[in-house]
C-alpha cells in the first residue's frame, strides 16, 4: 500500500481487505470498552488507551501518509505535542526549541513545563541551535511553517545537528500537511500535527496527531494512558472520513491561496504580502526545495494599520472572522487579538507581526468569489 500516492493512502491507506459485506465506511463505535479475551495476558482494549479497530485504522493510515513506522492520534494539536515532549522530557531535562511558534506550544514550553522542571532555551531557527544544546537537552523542536508570518525555517541543519548529537527533531507541520511535505524525507524523526485544522477539514473537530519511530509512538501512548487526552470516537470517525479528501482540498487551497497571494502583491491597499511561494519571500527557495505545494495560508499586512485592517475584516461578506484554520471554508483572523495577543507590540513588531497584519486560511471556495471578496473589504470606495 504504501507505493500508492498520498490521495489514494489518504482513502485507503489502514482500511481491511475488501470482503462481501463488510462495511465501505468505518463504522462509528462508540463503544468506550471491548470485549476482552478471557487470557490475563491479552491486550486490554479500552478507547482511552487508543487501541480500538477504527484506532488501529486511522493510526495506519497517518503512518502511511507521513512514511513513519507509527503514528498515534490524540486528542488535541495540543494533546501530541505534550506527549510527545512528555515521551523524551522529564525533571531536569532541556529542549532546544526555535523562538516562532504558535501560542499555545510557547505557553506549554514558558509556563506548565517549568512548573516539571523541564527547562528551554529558545532560539533563532536560522541562528545557532549548536550553541544552546546542553548535557541534559533532550530534544529539539520546531514549526515549519511558521504562524502567522509564513516563514519556513530550514529544517535540514538542525536535523543534521540532531542526528550528529543523537537527538530528536521535533515538528509541527500542521500548516504543511503530509500533502504538501513529507518531513521524515528531511531528516525530521517526529512529526506533529494540529488534526483540528486541514487533516479533519471541516472546522468541526479537535484532535492530534504523533507520527515517527515505533518506539517514539509507544511511549507517547503510554503518557496517553496516563495523562487521558484520548480521541473521541465521534472525533476520530470524523477526521478519518475527513482524511480522505486531504490531498484534493489542499491541491485547491495551494492554488488559490497562491493565485491572491499574487493579487494581493500588486494591490495598492496592501503594503506587504506573506507567502512563501511569492519569490518576493524570504524563505521562498527553502520552501521551493522541501514542499510539493506552499500551502493554503495566506498574510498580508493593510496600509492604515489596525483600524484599516479591523474595518477589512468587518466588510468580509464570504469569509468568515474566526481564528483556526485549514478548513473548507475561508477564515480570516488578525493575530495580534488571538493566537498573539499575549506578545507585547515591541515582541509583534520584532517577529513581523506589524499592526495591519491579517492572516487568511484559504478554504475551498472559487477564486473569482474569493477575490471579490477581497476586493470589496480592501476598496470600499471604489464600488
Ligand atoms: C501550528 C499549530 N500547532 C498546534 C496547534 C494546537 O492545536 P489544537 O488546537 O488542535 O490543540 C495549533 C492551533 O491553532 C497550531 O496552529
Amino acid at each position: 500500500m504504501n507505493r500508492h500516492g498520498p490521495s489514494t493512502l489518504a482513502v485507503h491507506a489502514g482500511a481491511p481487505a475488501h470482503a462481501p459485506g463488510r462495511p465501505l465506511v468505518t463504522p462509528l463505535v462508540s463503544s468506550s470498552t471491548f470485549y476482552n479475551a478471557p487470557e490475563p495476558e491479552g491486550e486490554v482494549l479500552y478507547a482511552r488507551y487508543a487501541n480500538s479497530d477504527a484506532h488501529r485504522l486511522l493510526a495506519a493510515r497517518l503512518a502511511a501518509l507521513e512514511g513513519t513506522d507509527a503514528a498515534l492520534a490524540v486528542g488535541s494539536g495540543m494533546a501530541a505535542i505534550s506527549l510527545t515532549i512528555l515521551s523524551f522530557a522529564g525533571a531536569g531535562d532541556h529542549i532546544v526549541a526555535a523562538d516562532s511558534l504558535y501560542g499555545g506550544t510557547r505557553t506549554l514550553l514558558t509556563r506548565e513545563l517549568p512548573r516539571l522542571g523541564i527547562e528551554t532555551t529558545f532560539v533563532d531557527p536560522a541562528g545557532r541551535w549548536r550553541d544552546a544544546l546542553r548535557p541534559n537537552t533532550r530534544l529539539l523542536y520546531m514549526e515549519v511553517p511558521v504562524n502567522p508570518t509564513l516563514r519556513v525555517p530550514d529544517p535540514r541543519p538542525v536535523a543534521a545537528l540532531a542526528r550528529e548529537r543523537g537527538l530528536p527533531l521535533v515538528v509541527d507541520a500542521t500548516f504543511a500537511t503530509p500533502i504538501n511535505w513529507r518531513p521524515v524525507e528531511d531528516g525530521v524523526d517526529v512529526v506533529i500535527h494540529s488534526a483540528t485544522k486541514y487533516m479533519g477539514g471541516h472546522s468541526d473537530l479537535i484532535a492530534g496527531v504523533i507520527a515517527g519511530p515505533e518506539a517514539v509512538v509507544d511511549q507517547a501512548r503510554e503518557r496517553l494512558k496516563a495523562f487521558g487526552p484520548s480521541l473521541d470516537p465521534h472525533a476520530l470517525w470524523l477526521l478519518e472520513r475527513g482524511l480522505k479528501t486531504l490531498a484534493l482540498r489542499v491541491e485547491r487551497q495551494n492554488a488559490t491561496s497562491l493565485a491572491l497571494a499574487r493579487w494581493l502583491a500588486d494591490h495598492p491597499a496592501v503594503a506587504a504580502v506573506h507567502h512563501p511561494g511569492l519569490a518576493s519571500h524570504p524563505d521562498h527557495a527553502v520552501a521551493a526545495a522541501i514542499f510539493r505545494g506552499f500551502g493554503g495560508m495566506l498574510s498580508f499586512v493593510v496600509r492604515g494599520g489596525d483600524e484599516a485592517a479591523r474595518a477589512v475584516l468587518g466588510r468580509f461578506a464570504l469569509i468568515a472572522v474566526a481564528p483556526s484554520l485549514g478548513g473548507v471554508e475561508s477564515l480570516a483572523s488578525m493575530p495580534r487579538y488571538t493566537s498573539h495577543v499575549a506578545l507585547t507590540p515591541e515582541q509583534r513588531a520584532a517577529g513581523g507581526i506589524d499592526d495591519g497584519f491579517i492572516r487568511l486560511s484559504i478554504g475551498i471556495e472559487d477564486l473569482p468569489d474569493l477575490r471579490e471578496d477581497l476586493e470589496r473589504a480592501l476598496a470600499p470606495e471604489a464600488r
